[in-house]
């Protein structure tokens, strides 16, 4: 995995830091400005989604919510019956966020915690859900966390990443021309047959599903399946 860790401890210093009560805020229900507000209505969109790549009544499963943030996800999987959450994120503060907002009632299937979410001692899942938070890695990095996880995966890696769109293209070029002087990882958008590519170099063999794309405002991302045939 070629530039997975330096990535990964950019994405920590970022959420664990820099943008943690940013974050913070636009996952609360507190109210935020208009183009927060569409990102939020997007983001809620992509996460119900997510869950319709699921059965709806999740009993008797082992999920783990990779990059869980602040908790959403985790605490939807919980409410539709998963028998367990492994909820994991690099930053402790987030996890920290998370577990103060986690309804009482949810203790009991919810594993909080701060790691690497390919940690392979959390054990074997159901599914694994990746919401927005593999955008940052290259393909071949998206590629071998698909093949890292599959190894330990009954099911599908439920994930999204942005799109390559003009747009999106054109803005990456930009932070690409002037890198910031902070460590803010940066978004990096991909095509589905590039992640194809990168997979089958990899060697990983599976089934790579582009499921649907979301766009509302500034948020545009999209959503995929992955199921690994070991
Ligand atoms: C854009 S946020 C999305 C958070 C959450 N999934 C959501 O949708 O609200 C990306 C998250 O992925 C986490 N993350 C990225 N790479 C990670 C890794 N390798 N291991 C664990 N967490 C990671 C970040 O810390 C961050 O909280």
């Amino acid at each position: 995995m070629t530039q997975y860790a330096a990535t990964r401890d950019r994405v920590e210093t970022y959420f664990d830091s820099t943008a943690t009560k940013t974050w913070e805020a636009l996952t609360s229900d507190a109210p935020v400005s208009g183009v927060r507000a569409t990102v939020r209505a997007g983001r809620d969109r992509m996460r119900d989604l997510m869950l319709a790549q699921l059965p709806v009544d999740l009993r008797g499963m082992r999920i783990l919510d990779a990059g869980c943030g602040t908790g959403a996800m985790a605490v939807e999987l919980a409410k539709r019956g998963a028998d367990e959450v492994v909820a994991i994120d690099i930053s402790p503060s987030l996890i920290d966020i998370a577990q103060k907002r986690m309804p009482a009632e949810y203790a009991r299937q919810i594993t909080w915690g701060s790691g690497d979410m390919l940690d392979a001692a959390k054990g074997r899942f159901d599914a694994i859900v990746a919401m927005d938070s593999l955008i940052y890695y290259s393909a071949p990095d998206v590629a071998a966390i698909l093949g890292k996880a599959s190894g330990r995966l009954d099911g599908k890696f439920i994930f999204s990443l942005a799109p390559r769109t003009p747009a999106l293209m054109a803005m990456w070029r930009i932070g690409k021309l002037f890198p910031r002087k902070d460590r803010s990882p940066t978004m990096i958008p991909h095509a589905a047959d590039d992640i194809a590519a990168a997979l089958r170099t990899a060697g990983t063999l599976g089934r790579l599903t582009d499921v649907e794309r979301v766009k509302s405002g500034f948020y545009i991302s999209n959503l995929f399946t992955f199921e690994g045939q070991s």
